[in-house]
């Protein structure tokens, strides 16, 4: 497996690095060939495809998260370039994990609602010695082995999806049907069901 983690941080050689190298470390540790790369918002991202995994983190200043990688992802190419790709999220801050999960993760992930999110989590200043970043790539690891390997799409359609699929009209079910299969499988679903396909519909807009 080939990871890249792709932060931001104000600071050199701060605590965001220092969970970096940590979680670098700890998967390098399992096996996994990592690197790691600072965001400029306005970067090309098509490197980006050559990893099976995606790791995103960033400190959080003045209730913000840090500007470069969220710029990567609105201005940027990097969303377009994380299409299908299998992610995980880190912010290292001074809140709660509770506020930093209403105020600040949602920063990141109302971006990457397409993408199958295999672990989050907010890194306190301890993070390194109370060995959350282990348990960090553990669950990363346990899911990331979990998920669906083949590119191959497999979720199966049920008689209920199908037959509303096959009300729609037919110049429409070509892209519909990648559309619905792709979503399926980057949320890991085996089955599409009529929920799974209006959850597409919402997420996705369009039909
Ligand atoms: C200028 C500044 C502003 C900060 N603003 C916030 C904030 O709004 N909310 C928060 O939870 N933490 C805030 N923090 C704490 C940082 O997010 C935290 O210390 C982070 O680990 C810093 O990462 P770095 O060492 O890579 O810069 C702030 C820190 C600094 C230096």
């Amino acid at each position: 497996m080939k990871a890249i983690i792709l932060y931001d941080s104000r600071s050199s050689n701060g605590s965001t690095e220092a969970v970096i190298d940590a979680i670098g470390l700890g998967l390098a540790e399992s096996g996994v060939y990592v690197e790691k790369a600072k965001c400029k918002a306005m970067s090309d991202y098509s490197f980006v495809k050559d990893f099976d995994l995606v790791i995103l983190g960033a400190p959080v200043y003045y209730f913000i998260v840090a500007s470069q990688l969220l710029g990567a992802l609105i201005h940027g190419n990097l969303k377009k370039n994380l299409k299908r790709k299998k992610i995980a999220l880190f912010l290292t801050c001074g809140s709660s994990e509770t506020m930093a999960a209403v105020l600040y993760l949602p920063q990141l992930k109302i971006h990457l609602i397409r993408n199958k999110i295999l672990a989050e989590k907010i890194f306190a200043a301890e993070a390194l010695s109370d060995g959350s970043v282990d348990l960090f790539v553990e669950d990363l690891l346990f899911e990331y082995n979990k998920a669906p390997k083949s590119k191959a799409l497999s979720a199966k359609w049920t008689v209920e999806a199908q037959e509303w699929f096959q009300s729609m009209p037919s110049f429409m079910q070509g892209r519909f049907r990648t559309m619905a299969e792709e979503y399926a499988e980057d949320m890991g679903y085996k089955e599409i069901t009529l929920e799974v396909l209006e959850e597409a519909r919402d997420n996705l807009g369009g039909t």
